[in-house]
């Protein structure tokens, strides 16, 4: 209960735009960054430093966000997997290094039945499935980055984003991916309802809030994948902010929480921290930060155990999550596998498990 309140009120933030050091020469990337936590994220960069891209899928509203850096806006759509690739060729055509990618785009409360363009549950697609495949696909920005030797180390890194649901609705024990899975029944068998699999059988505040612990597996599972290289990989809770991420959420229910929400430019600085801060080092690969920018004080045992691979004597949840170790390439949702790589062989990273041939193009091996 006491982490639940210290989220909620959260100390005076320690890292802000008043003593954020110039960042110039930095590469940063912030999706979702025409709007809200993202949006306030890119000013407070931008006055910092001269390299900040925000990704969304509306070019209008990310030239009026900030029409300062109107060229440096990406157009993707995180629940269109085909989408991701073209951004990042356009993004690579212009950057070597990428420094922070903040992972912030998300969608909360979806209509029930919305579903992605490849036909996912939408906040799993929108929250999990296109950030995953974003950041597999900027790994090489991110790994150039870390191994130039002017880069101090522990400064390259990727920010997911997660939610103060996870301490408080994620389910005991976390997700096991097999949960994402239809219900094993015979073909044919039971009614549509019963071969849904235990996700999409939940209601959409579980969802979201099992979106959001993914945003952790991620953090945690891509910490091993790349830790090595020099990327730190770290999730966050924003905090609880005045945001469009309502806009599905009855009237009500908006009205009644609205008195316990921060403006948004608070929910940019735990980001920031995450993103920025020294304080965080080798010892923080997946780690969880909370608002306005310090280390979870109190993470649940059980979600920590399955954050944990089965070699740290977790249950090895987050690496299945994420395509399970030895397949970094391919990646599960639903009842659909994907392959990551657009990119040509020679574009590989040593030391990361990218083994299996690379397809072309991105594409559902079975359905
Ligand atoms: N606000 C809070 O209290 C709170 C609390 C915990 C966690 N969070 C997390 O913080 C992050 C930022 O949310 P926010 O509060 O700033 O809400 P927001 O103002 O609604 O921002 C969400 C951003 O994500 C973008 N987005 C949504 N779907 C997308 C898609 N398919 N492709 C590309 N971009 C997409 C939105 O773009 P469009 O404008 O095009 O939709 C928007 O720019 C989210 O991950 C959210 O889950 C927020």
């Amino acid at each position: 209960m006491g982490t639940t309140w210290s989220q909620m009120w959260p100390p005076t933030p320690t890292l802000t735009e008043k003593n954020l050091p110039s960042q110039t020469g930095k590469v940063f990337l912030i999706t979702g960054g025409a709007s809200g936590i993202g949006l306030a994220l890119a000013h407070i960069l931008y006055a910092a430093g001269d390299r900040v891209y925000i990704v969304g899928r509306s070019e209008a509203n990310g030239s009026t966000a900030i029409s300062s850096i109107q060229d440096a806006f990406l157009n993707l759509n995180l629940s269109d997997l085909s989408t991701i690739a073209p951004a990042v060729a356009a993004f690579q055509a212009k950057e070597n290094h990428l420094h922070v990618l903040f992972n912030n785009a998300g969608v909360s409360l979806a209509p029930l039945g919305s579903t992605s363009a490849q036909s996912e549950e939408l906040m799993m697609a929108t929250n999990c499935l296109g950030p995953y495949l974003l950041t597999q696909l900027l790994l090489p920005s991110l790994v150039t980055a870390a191994q130039d030797p002017a880069t101090p180390p522990h400064s390259v890194r990727v920010v997911w984003t997660s939610s103060i649901a996870v301490d408080t609705q994620a389910p005991v024990g976390g997700l096991d991916p097999a949960d994402l899975a239809p219900a094993p029944t015979p073909a044919g068998a039971g009614s549509e309802e019963q071969q849904l699999g235990w996700y999409l059988k939940q209601s959409q505040q579980i969802k979201y809030a099992v979106s959001k612990l993914g945003n952790w597996y991620h953090a945690a599972a891509l910490a091993r994948q790349v830790g090595k290289q020099g990327v730190l990989s770290v999730t966050q809770n924003p905090g609880n902010l005045t945001t469009n991420l309502t806009q599905h959420m009855p009237r009500l229910v908006v009205l009644t929480v609205r008195p316990l929400l921060y403006e948004s430019r608070y929910g940019a600085y735990t980001a920031l921290w995450a993103g920025l801060s020294g304080e965080l080092g080798e010892g923080d690969q997946g780690a969880y930060v909370v608002p306005w920018g310090r280390r979870h004080p109190q993470l649940r045992g059980n979600l920590v155990e399955a954050c944990k691979s089965v070699e740290e004597g977790g249950k090895g949840r987050a690496d299945g999550f994420a395509g399970g170790r030895s397949k970094r390439d391919v990646f599960a949702a639903g009842n659909k596998t994907y392959s990551v790589s657009q990119l040509p062989p020679n574009d590989r990273i040593p030391g990361i498990n990218n083994s299996e041939p690379t397809p072309t193009s991105l594409k559902s091996l079975r359905s």
